[in-house]
């Protein structure tokens, strides 16, 4: 079976690190790898207006802030499909049907769903439409026939509820036309879910803790230095705690062994850096300025394509049309085929009509 990738983002702000190493970064390589017939990367507006259906005006700005960030990170539209969710109504619809295999119970005990309404403040009145969020992911997954979906941590309860409405859709129906989709984590433990720089644990634009892919070698220098560290490493020569302090979570992240070489040759890799550290004696600016090198590495080029790109926002509207037209037929000939499953395509179905006419000519 070929392997086909399907995997997006929510259009409700600019891309950080955290979102870089937690998926990007992987998507790219994934991308280079040349072993995926088909990638396909969604700007999930759709999925973003469940709970910003308010604030449509934010959703809209940030389709653009985002498709920006996929491709100066060397996303290729001529290798990686780029659509946005809207634009494919058939997703809508697969939806409508899966929502027969789901119960309300199972979608109550979604963990991601339920740390989502308390941190909405969703508990008293739950809007349906942020609710069924998950079954509309399972259909952006199975209308790609995606194999493999590189996501974060986070989203495993929805692959998990994708491949049960999968498994439910050929038990009720009798017939295989979905794939089952496989989850693909970050494979290193800082990637799976990168801090703050507050050391919080989760980066959020509503905490004001990230660091942005699009922010300036100026901001995010100011970023590095602000950086929670270890509280009791109070004096350079204490012994500090390596473990939760956040700036080596994001060495452990960003930083290889040429970065050493390069910017730091009194180590010759990350765990002698964190030996020392550990035993005392290395103080918090060697180790921000050190990640600030390797920070400001990662992200230069990626700054530099992304001006690039700013220079033609009606060539990146270009690029999301062509790709939710190319998204839009991969989606219609799964649906068909749901359809058919499901016995609803009672116009295409000859046979159908003439059992109907046979019934009545003997009456
Ligand atoms: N839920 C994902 C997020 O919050 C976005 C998303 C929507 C997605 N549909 C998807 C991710 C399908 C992977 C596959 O970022």
């Amino acid at each position: 079976m070929s392997k086909i990738i399907l995997t997006g983002d929510r259009p409700t702000g600019r891309l950080h690190v955290g979102h870089y190493v937690g998926s990007l970064r992987r998507r790219v390589e994934l991308q280079n790898s040349g072993e995926y017939e088909k990638i396909f990367i969604m700007i999930a507006d759709a999925q973003a207006l469940t709970d910003n259906f308010d604030n449509p005006e934010k959703v809209r700005q940030n389709i653009v802030e985002v498709a920006l960030d996929y491709l100066s990170v060397g996303l290729d539209p001529t290798r990686s499909t780029l659509f946005v969710q809207s634009q494919i109504p058939e997703l809508t619809e697969l939806t409508f049907y899966y929502m027969n295999l789901v119960t309300v119970s199972r979608l109550q005990r979604n963990p991601t769903v339920k740390s989502e309404i308390q941190l909405r403040n969703f508990e008293t009145s739950i809007p349906v439409g942020f609710f069924c969020y998950p079954i509309s992911q399972a259909a952006d997954i199975t209308a790609f026939r995606a194999t493999t979906v590189p996501v974060g941590e986070d989203q495993l309860p929805m692959i998990e509820q994708t491949r049960e409405i999968v498994r439910r859709f050929h038990a009720v129906y009798g017939t295989e036309v979905l794939v089952e989709p496989e989850v693909l984590l970050p494979n290193n433990q800082a990637c799976l879910r990168l801090p703050g720089i507050d050391g919080k644990a989760k980066m959020s634009k509503s905490l004001g803790n990230c660091i942005y892919l699009s922010d300036n070698p100026e901001e995010i220098r100011k970023k590095i230095m602000s950086m929670y560290t270890d509280p009791l490493h109070l004096q350079v020569s204490d012994p500090g705690h390596v473990e939760g302090n956040t700036v080596f979570t994001y060495l452990d992240a960003f930083c290889k062994p040429e970065h050493f070489r390069q910017y730091c040759p009194d180590y010759s890799c990350l765990d002698e850096m964190k030996n020392h550290y550990r035993r005392g004696g290395l103080g918090d600016v060697k180790i921000k300025k050190f990640l600030n090198a390797v920070l400001q590495e990662e992200l230069e080029p990626i700054r530099a394509r992304r001006t690039v790109w700013e220079k033609d926002i009606a060539g990146v509207y270009e690029i999301l049309k062509a790709g939710s037209s190319a998204a839009r037929q991969a989606a219609a000939e799964t649906l068909d085929e749901v359809k058919r499953a499901m016995k609803i395509n009672y116009f295409e179905d000859t046979s159908l009509i003439r059992e109907q006419a046979a019934r009545y000519e003997n009456t």
